[in-house]
C-alpha cells in the first residue's frame, strides 16, 4: 500500500497541559485503529520514553517511511528549537490545552508559535482536554477555541483518573468510555489528512 507518513506535533509553551498523556495515547489509539504508529519524544524530560518503558504498549521509534502516523511531544517552552523544528516538519500541529480560560489565555502565545513555525496551509486544532463534563465550560469549547483563534476539534478528552494509571498500565487500564474517548479524537485527527 502507497500512503505518505503524517506528522503531528503536540504541543504548548505551558507545562502539565497533557502532552505527553495525549501523545502516547493518542498514538495507541491509532495503533488500535490499525495503523501504523511512531511515537517520537523531542523532550529532555523523557517523559514519553518513561512511559513506553513501563508499558510497552507502542513502538518510541525514528520514523523510517513506513509509519502512516508520527506523533512528536515537545517540551513546554516556546523558545525550545526541538518544538519549532518539528513545527517546521509537522502536517499537522495539536494545541493541547485545558478549556480554562487562564489555560487558554497561555496558550494564545503557543497559538502565535505555531503559526510561524508550521508551514502555511497545514492545519492546527485545540484538544481540549481534563474536560470537566456537566460544567459550564465544556458545553461550548468550539466557542472558547474561537477565542484564540484556532478551531477546535469535535471530540474532546475528559479528565480521568484511568488516564494516570495508564501511564503505568497501559491501554489495560483504560475503560470503554475512555477508549472510546481516545479513538474518537484519534480518527478525527486520521481525517484531517485523508
Ligand atoms: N485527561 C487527563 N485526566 C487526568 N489527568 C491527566 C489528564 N491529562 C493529563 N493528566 C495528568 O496531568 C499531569 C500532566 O500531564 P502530562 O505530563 O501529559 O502534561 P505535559 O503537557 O506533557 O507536561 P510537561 O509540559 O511537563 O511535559 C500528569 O500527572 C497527567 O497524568
Ligand atoms: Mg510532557
Amino acid at each position: 500500500m502507497i500512503f505518505s507518513t503524517v506528522k503531528i506535533t503536540m504541543c504548548n509553551g505551558k507545562g502539565g497541559a497533557g502532552k505527553t498523556t495525549l501523545a502516547v495515547l493518542l498514538a495507541t489509539a491509532f495503533q488500535k485503529a490499525g495503523h501504523r504508529v511512531a511515537l517520537v519524544d523531542r523532550d529532555p524530560q523523557g517523559t514519553a520514553t518513561r512511559w513506553i518503558e513501563e508499558t510497552h504498549d507502542i513502538e518510541l521509534a525514528q520514523p523510517d517511511g513506513n509509519h502512516r502516523l508520527v506523533l512528536i511531544d515537545t517540551p513546554p517552552r516556546l523558545e525550545s528549537a526541538a518544538l519549532q523544528e518539528s513545527l517546521a516538519e509537522s502536517d499537522c500541529a495539536l494545541l493541547v490545552s485545558s478549556p480554562s480560560p487562564a489555560d487558554l489565555w497561555t496558550s494564545q502565545n503557543t497559538v502565535a508559535t505555531i503559526q510561524k513555525y508550521l508551514p502555511a496551509g497545514r492545519p492546527a486544532r485545540i484538544i481540549f482536554n481534563q474536560v470537566q463534563s456537566r460544567t459550564i465550560l465544556a458545553k461550548d469549547l468550539a466557542a472558547l477555541a474561537q477565542r484564540i483563534g484556532l478551531p477546535a476539534l469535535t471530540a474532546h478528552i475528559g479528565r480521568r483518573q484511568a488516564f494516570q494509571h495508564a501511564a503505568l498500565l497501559g491501554w489495560r487500564a483504560l475503560d470503554a468510555e475512555s477508549r472510546e474517548e481516545l479513538l474518537s479524537a484519534a480518527l478525527e485527527i486520521a481525517a484531517l489528512h485523508p
